[in-house]
């Protein structure tokens, strides 16, 4: 198969993980910060179901927690009858569930909105379905007694921030944590779950984007009010209308991310295929509402012909979807669109948000189709060779230059994501900032 600039760019990035010792497994995946660790899955994964644990995405905003079982407990707070903890063993004796349901990051394709945005930049595979074990978050509280005017569940995690950043806390509603579909999960495709995907505990609250599927559970303090922490009054909230692409809005009008958005993804082919028969295959995910149908177009949107679905689909997994096409010879584009129950359809123009949340437009994906396989150009990505030294100095104590060389910012966005890292503790002096901004802005620009 023919690699694409894409995946040329994993593979160098890939190498660079290996090199500085981070596991063989984690080696096939796209990183998009090796500390915290971001990962990203490669599309070509996306033929999978279940995505395997090794390959599922990570997204840590913070350094990530190494519990151990023997000092870990899960403490309940706030308005309950009897406020209290449960270790392991108490969690276990409760009736077990086990399901299927898609974990998706709220900035997946955030890299794909015009303008860009600051943020992690996701393409396609901040997202995988895996089996989850555990028990229903509504009869843990049952142990505790929730009190009457209880509308909040405010959840902690084992991570710790990084310099003057604020702990990364959220809170569910009442009527999301009693639903029995949410459940506190130890295990993540039959085997407990690993430190990055929050061991020992993590919240699923599926149907929902995963900021709210809190990894390292170790605190839930009821409230009877809306929380007021950075990672849920600035973080993951989003327009409530429809707003035109760039516009500034008012904070009062923004709203958390809750449910995802019905989409679907091409796993394959992925650049280039050989002609003849050729099937399109990917997976296809929503919200609390299932998606009935998948359309595929082969000619960049032009015409739609329905794909076939795979299996009976569960209430919140992957559904796999495949379409045959008999391929002729040259460039075409393919084009993948799901609709849910509810009758949502994936859009063909983004819905821009200034945050950059829950990108699912059906995306153009360029396949040559040819009977020697094709190797694009591969433009080279700025990078920080020629930072002055008051970049090194202030900006990579904490990450290195993965977060930086991936945005595309404008000045003015520059300077708020400068003032932003300095508010978390980044050591900026006032007479190197104009130029620090000078190189930020000539080098990572739109
Ligand atoms: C005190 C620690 C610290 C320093 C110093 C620091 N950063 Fe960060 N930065 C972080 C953390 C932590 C994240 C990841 C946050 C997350 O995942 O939500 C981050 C993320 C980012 C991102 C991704 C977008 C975002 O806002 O999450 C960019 C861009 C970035 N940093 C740029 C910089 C620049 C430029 C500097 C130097 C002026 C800098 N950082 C210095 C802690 C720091």
């Amino acid at each position: 198969m023919a690699i694409s600039r894409r995946e040329l760019f994993h593979a160098g990035a890939a190498a660079l993980v290996s090199s500085t010792g981070l596991g063989a497994a984690e080696s096939g995946m796209i990183t998009i910060s090796p500390s915290p660790k971001d990962l990203e899955t490669p599309v070509g994964d996306f033929i999978n179901v279940i995505t395997p644990t090794e390959h599922f995405f990570v997204r840590c905003h913070t350094m990530t927690p190494q519990v151990k079982l023997a000092d870990w407990k899960l403490e309940v707070t706030g308005l309950v009858d009897h406020p209290g903890s449960l270790t392991m063993a108490d969690l276990k004796k409760l009736p077990h569930v086990t399901m299927q349901a898609v974990l998706e990051c709220a900035g997946n394709g955030r890299s794909f909105y015009q303008p860009r945005m600051p943020g992690a930049q996701w393409k396609f595979g901040s997202v995988g379905n895996a089996v989850w074990t555990g028990v229903r978050l509504r009869d843990v509280m049952a142990k505790f007694g929730l009190k009457k005017g209880s509308t909040q569940l405010l959840l902690d995690g084992a991570d710790v921030p990084i310099g003057k950043m604020q702990d990364f806390q959220r809170t569910i509603p009442v009527e999301k944590a009693l639903d029995p579909d949410t459940i506190l999960a130890f295990e993540m495709n039959g085997k407990p779950l690993t430190a990055e995907h929050g061991f020992p505990i993590r919240v699923i609250a599926p149907g929902w984007a995963s900021d709210s599927w809190v990894k390292w559970l170790q605190k839930i303090d009821v409230l009877d009010h809306e929380f007021d922490g950075f990672w849920m009054k600035t973080a993951y909230r989003h327009p409530a209308q429809h707003i035109a692409p760039g516009t500034a809005i008012d904070p009062k009008d923004m709203v958390p991310v809750t449910d995802l958005n019905v989409k679907s993804l091409i796993a394959t082919p992925d650049a280039w295929a050989a002609p003849g028969t050729v099937t399109i295959r990917g997976v296809a995910w929503s919200n609390t509402s299932p998606v009935t149908k998948v359309d595929v177009s082969v000619d960049g949107g032009k015409s739609w012909q329905p794909a076939k679905l795979g299996g009976k689909g569960t209430k919140y997994g992957f559904r796999a979807f495949n379409y045959v096409w008999k391929a002729p010879e040259g460039n075409h584009v393919l084009m993948a669109r799901a609709t849910n129950a509810a009758g949502q359809v994936q859009p063909i123009d983004p819905e821009w948000n200034p945050n950059g949340y829950l990108y699912n437009a059906a995306q153009p994906r360029p396949v040559t189709i040819s009977k020697v396989p094709t190797s694009p150009n591969a433009p080279t990505d700025p990078t920080t060779a020629s930072a002055p030294a008051s970049y090194k100095a202030a900006c990579t104590p904490c990450h290195d230059d993965h977060f930086v060389a991936q945005q595309r910012l404008t000045r003015a966005q520059w300077d708020r994501e400068v003032t932003k890292m300095t508010g978390w503790g980044a050591e900026v002096k006032a007479e190197d900032r104009a130029a620090l901004l000078d190189y930020l802005a000539a080098t990572f620009k739109p």
